[in-house]
């Protein structure tokens, strides 16, 4: 018999297929992507629209709420982050008591499970509950990456400042200089860019884990650490290393060649679901290039350029392309980020996008709940220990 019984409804199973892939997970109105064309939209709005005219807490605003704030709503939405900002002082003494060699993500990580124990409350029919936590969570993730920095270099760290943007008070944070307009423009555009998905693993993650109507609190600490790996997100900071091991234009393909004859990845590149050039990486490597011409060229930028290119002509045709953490990494070095922070600052972004998914899947709740092909044996004896 191979139908399964889902209520109602009879469906056929499906051979296993690893990693998912092309199975839906969910139905979902957040974002939608054409992988063949290099086509992403939030909520029905392509990419480029947004990267180009949007900011990022507009944009997290439409991914949450399904549609653009009008003035008032926009207004309202900036002044409730603003006064989140700050993160309680138990929570900074929490992070002084974290290694001050441990990953950035991993701190974050878990100052954002922490402050679940502040705001435990599970009301989710109530739409203040939902719009508190969106808030808290967009407004205190940028404070406690930018604190974790200054902490483990044995710093305090900074008050938020109410008189910038999220982008710019963010820059302010982590530098504690006067933030430069433009490169606080193209950081709120990455920000954009990462702020949502589709059925990715993180956000997958945090679906399962709101599935079982736990809080948004350990729904985003659970896909943080999703997020982290180096298939994922952790691939920024992958990639920055390369373009440092690689050093120069000239060492670009004898490096492509011996990573290929190992049988290793090229870290930035090759995608569940582009076939194509992502379109992510295409506005990032434009924001890279403004970067490089009004604040001096990075010899990055040149080897990364040169990658791309012998990237194309080796894996081209097996359509493995650059993906957005390829130029991301270089972004945020030429910001001025240290290397092991660039996912924290993915984290930042996706944030919108999870509690997206978040609201979306309390919605429509059904608990995930797979199965499994059990490939194991059957009754076996147990043989006491002494006996082994
Ligand atoms: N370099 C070299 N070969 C690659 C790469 C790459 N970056 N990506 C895929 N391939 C090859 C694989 O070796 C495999 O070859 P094979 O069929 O001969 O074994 C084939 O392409 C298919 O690869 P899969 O791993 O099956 O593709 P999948 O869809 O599972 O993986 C992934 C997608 C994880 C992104 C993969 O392309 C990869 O590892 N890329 C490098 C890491 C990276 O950049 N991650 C960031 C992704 S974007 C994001 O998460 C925000």
């Amino acid at each position: 018999d191979d139908t399964i019984p889902t209520g109602a409804k009879q469906m056929t199973t499906c051979d296993y297929v690893p990693g998912l892939g092309g199975i839906p997970a969910a139905q979902s109105r957040v974002s939608y992507v054409d992988g063949q064309a290099g086509q992403l939209e939030y909520r029905g709005i392509p990419i480029t629209e947004l990267a180009e005219h949007s900011n990022f807490l507009e944009t997290a605003f439409l991914l949450i709420w399904g549609h653009l704030p009008t003035p008032e709503d926009l207004s309202l939405f900036q002044y409730e982050v603003i006064h989140h900002r700050r993160i309680k002082y138990r929570l900074v003494d929490m992070m002084k008591c974290f290694p001050e060699r441990g990953h950035p993500l991993d701190a974050i990580q878990a100052t954002v499970a922490a402050l679940g124990l502040y705001h435990s409350r599970r009301a989710f029919n109530d739409p203040a509950y939902i719009r508190r936590a969106v808030v808290r969570l967009l407004a205190k993730i940028p404070t406690a990456v930018a604190a974790f920095e200054h902490i483990r270099k044995g710093n305090d760290p900074l008050r938020p400042r109410d008189d910038l943007n999220y982008a710019a008070n963010f820059l302010y944070l982590l530098s504690e200089q006067e933030p430069d307009p433009q490169k606080a423009h193209i950081f709120d555009q990455c920000l954009i860019l990462h702020a949502e998905h589709t059925m990715n693993a993180s956000t997958f993650s945090a679906r399962v884990t709101a599935s079982t109507l736990t809080d948004p609190y350990a729904v985003v600490a659970s896909a943080m650490g999703t997020l982290g790996g180096r298939l994922h997100g952790g691939a920024n900071e992958e990639v920055m290393q390369m373009l440092t091991d690689i050093g120069s234009v000239e060492n670009v393909k004898p490096y492509l060649d011996q990573q290929l004859a190992q049988g290793r990845r090229i870290m930035g590149f090759g995608h569940r679901i582009y076939k194509v050039k992502d379109p992510r990486a295409q506005i990032m490597q434009g924001l890279a290039e403004q970067l490089s011409e009004n604040y001096g060229c990075d010899r990055y930028y040149g080897i990364a350029l040169a990658l791309e290119k012998a990237v194309e002509e080796r894996l081209g045709d097996r359509q493995i392309h650059a993906n957005v953490e390829f130029y991301s990494g270089l972004i945020f070095r030429q910001l001025g980020f240290p290397a092991d922070i660039f996912t924290s600052l993915f984290a930042i972004a996706r944030v919108a996008g999870w509690l997206a998914h978040w609201k979306e899947q309390l919605d429509t709740n059904r608990i995930y709940r797979p199965s499994q092909i059990y490939m194991g044996q059957h009754d076996q004896p147990y043989i006491p220990v002494v006996d082994r």
